[in-house]
């Protein structure tokens, strides 16, 4: 290791473990792997130009892609030009001469000097990230304020990197969908926080929602349901003759379109078709295709699991129609994989099959696990006669995995410990951790997804297990499952700020994090989502409360926020708390005999900030035991 490196990766440790005032550097997310800070600052006002070398047609798009960030951040719009020559104030976009070790494919050099900034990259997608640390060193405000007021950069040097080469989020479609302006603004999102995956979920029970021009009949019957709202519970079936009219899918074009977008901006679009189960859509399109045959609707809860129909392994048509459709979609993603799915096949569709039965006698397959290894083996065929390669979900272990599957482990990390173990590649992304649909606040306050998993949580995730070669963990990912969420600024509340502590888990080094000290730097950013008109989470200003017995066997109460710093007040009579009710001081609280509900509010700087938390005093003796 180089001296200069030591002393930048000494400097990150002491840095982001929080020995060094905050507010001496830059709220970054993700955390670069050094920085340095200089003296001084950069102004860009309208006389800057941005300067990059004539002739490299990705450089002039990345230059051109900054002209709009810079216009949105600062109101100003910069000339492009290709000579420093007439240029006194130049941020200028470089590609190495002599390749630089340490940054690799995807880092940068960032540099900013009171007389100009430069950034240095050994390719095209580095300098795009050393623009998105640029764009985040700008002040944010909203217009009109931004207008014609210069504003100031801190001189400073990054010398910056990933750790991960997956850096992805997964949006379900299917459940909900959502069009194609959205994918776009979620796409520009990601890209300011480095993500350069993203696995789109484009098929399941409640909708198909790509057009594959050789069935047309997938979207016509494939992407409608009977409108219904995403509830916990049952769902009501259709009523007779009601029409499905939720929905919607992409067409090829539009495709097309969102390819170009996100690979402009170093993103790769890995498509998902959820093959054998999740595929009531599919099955409602093609009635041959399932194990009856019988004519089934396209699911018409948004809420599925296990319950839905399941493409019948027996079958030599489906074979053939999958052959089919991974030649569309091969040729519309550029990207090397595509994701089959693979998870929550319920095999008791196969178990009653004689199809199946015939299959597994014919192939000498001795359980339903073998069954859908063959099923999936056989779809990797499929596939790599595309020219793709294979990724599914950990399920895709079951029965013998195919001999060159990348697996995206999510039922915890185990399958992807033993796929990598099995030198596959590996994709990690636990429900534990990267399941971004999961509640993050209590339930009492909010009920959105199944599990529970808070911003604090996230920014515990490691993608790389102790013991596991790095060399076959690509990254990390996190998953927005929509059965509760049908709207685009759900997707991002729920998106957002958790995928920032992902960003960072898989962007930034290893150790060193400060959980505090990176909730500090999120705040800074949520006034960043309200300037791009983001929606976002505030649940780190919520109250929580922990019951606990104490010695004695009485129930006491401890309060806390993620965010530190707040007040936190409550009340057990029936009043609403506020700032002058009893304050909580950070010792157990005693419940008062009589007692039936607990309320707690919190307070930053003086101002209302979590939602009112509600919680009756038998609940908190059912979550104590
Ligand atoms: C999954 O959550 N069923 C992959």
């Amino acid at each position: 290791m180089k001296s200069t490196i030591k002393i930048f990766v000494f400097l990150f440790i002491v840095v982001f473990a929080g020995t060094v005032k905050s507010g001496e550097l830059p709220p970054l997310i993700p955390a670069p792997a050094s920085i340095r800070m200089g003296t001084g600052t950069f102004k860009i006002s309208s006389d800057v130009v941005i300067v990059v070398p004539k002739g490299d047609r990705d450089l002039q798009e990345n230059a051109l892609l900054l002209t709009g960030q810079l216009l949105a951040s600062t109101g100003f719009r910069l000339k492009i030009v290709n000579s420093t020559a007439s240029a006194k104030k130049a941020i200028r976009l470089l590609i190495n001469k002599t390749p630089n070790n340490t940054t690799g494919d995807e880092g940068y050099f960032l540099e900013v000097k009171p007389s100009g900034v430069k950034i240095l990259a050994n390719h095209p997608a580095g300098l795009f990230y050393g623009t998105q640390t640029l764009i985040q060193l700008i002040p944010p405000g909203r217009q009109p304020e931004l207008i014609k007021t210069p504003k100031e950069i801190p001189a400073l040097s990054i010398t910056d990197y990933p750790r991960f080469e997956w850096r992805g989020l997964m949006l379900d479609v299917s459940r909900h969908f959502f069009g194609k302006e959205f994918i776009k603004k979620y796409i520009d999102q990601m890209v300011k926080y480095k993500f350069n995956v993203f696995h789109w979920h484009l098929s399941d029970d409640p909708g198909w929602r790509i057009e594959i021009k050789k069935y047309p009949q997938l979207t016509r019957v494939g992407a409608w349901r009977v409108p219904r709202t995403g509830k916990w519970g049952t769902y009501e079936g259709p009523e007779p003759g009601e029409a499905a009219t939720d929905g919607g899918y992409y067409t090829q074009a539009d495709i097309r379109e969102i390819v170009k977008y996100a690979s402009d901006r170093y993103v790769t679009i890995v498509p998902e078709i959820d093959i054998p189960g999740h595929s009531q859509a599919f099955v409602a399109s093609f009635p041959a295709a399932s194990c009856t045959g019988g004519q089934y609707i396209v699911y018409p809860g948004s809420s599925t699991g296990m319950g839905a129909n399941v493409l019948c392994a027996g079958n030599d048509d489906n074979f053939k129609i999958l052959d089919d459709i991974f030649g569309e979609l091969a040729s519309l993603f550029p990207g090397q994989y595509i994701h089959i799915g693979g998870d929550e096949v319920n095999k008791e569709f196969w178990k009653g099959c004689q199809k199946c039965k015939k299959r597994m006698a014919a192939e000498g397959l001795k359980d339903e696990h073998e069954l859908q290894s063959y099923f999936i083996k056989r779809v990797e065929k499929i596939v790599e006669s595309k020219g793709k390669k294979l990724i599914g979900w950990d399920e895709i272990l079951e029965g013998g995995l195919a001999p060159n599957a990348a697996v995206m482990s999510w039922r915890g990390t185990e399958g992807g410990i033993a796929s990598a173990k099995a030198g596959h590649h590996v994709v990690m992304s636990p429900t534990q951790f990267c399941y971004l649909d999961y509640q993050q606040t209590d339930w009492s306050i909010e009920r959105t997804g199944g599990g529970f998993l808070r911003l604090s949580d996230v920014y515990k995730f490691d993608p790389l297990p102790e013991g596991t070669d790095k060399k076959y963990i690509l990254g990390g990912q996190g998953n927005v499952w929509t059965e509760f969420i049908s709207t685009p600024a759900r997707v991002e509340y729920m998106t957002w700020p958790r995928a920032l502590a992902l960003s960072e888990v898989l962007w930034s080094a290893g150790k060193g994090r400060n959980p505090d000290e990176f909730i500090r730097r999120t705040e800074a950013h949520f006034f960043r989502f309200d300037a791009a008109g983001v929606n976002y989470s505030h649940a780190i200003y919520d109250p929580f409360i922990i019951p606990v017995k104490n010695p004695a066997g009485n129930l006491v109460l401890t309060f806390s926020t993620e965010a530190k710093g707040l007040d936190i007040y409550y009340t057990f009579d029936s009043t609403l708390p506020d700032r002058y009710s009893a304050r909580y001081n950070n010792l157990p609280v005693e419940i008062p005999k009589g007692a039936s509900e607990v309320k707690a509010v919190t307070y930053k700087d003086g101002k209302p900030a979590g939602r009112l938390l509600l919680l009756s005093i038998n609940e908190l003796r059912q979550r104590a035991l």
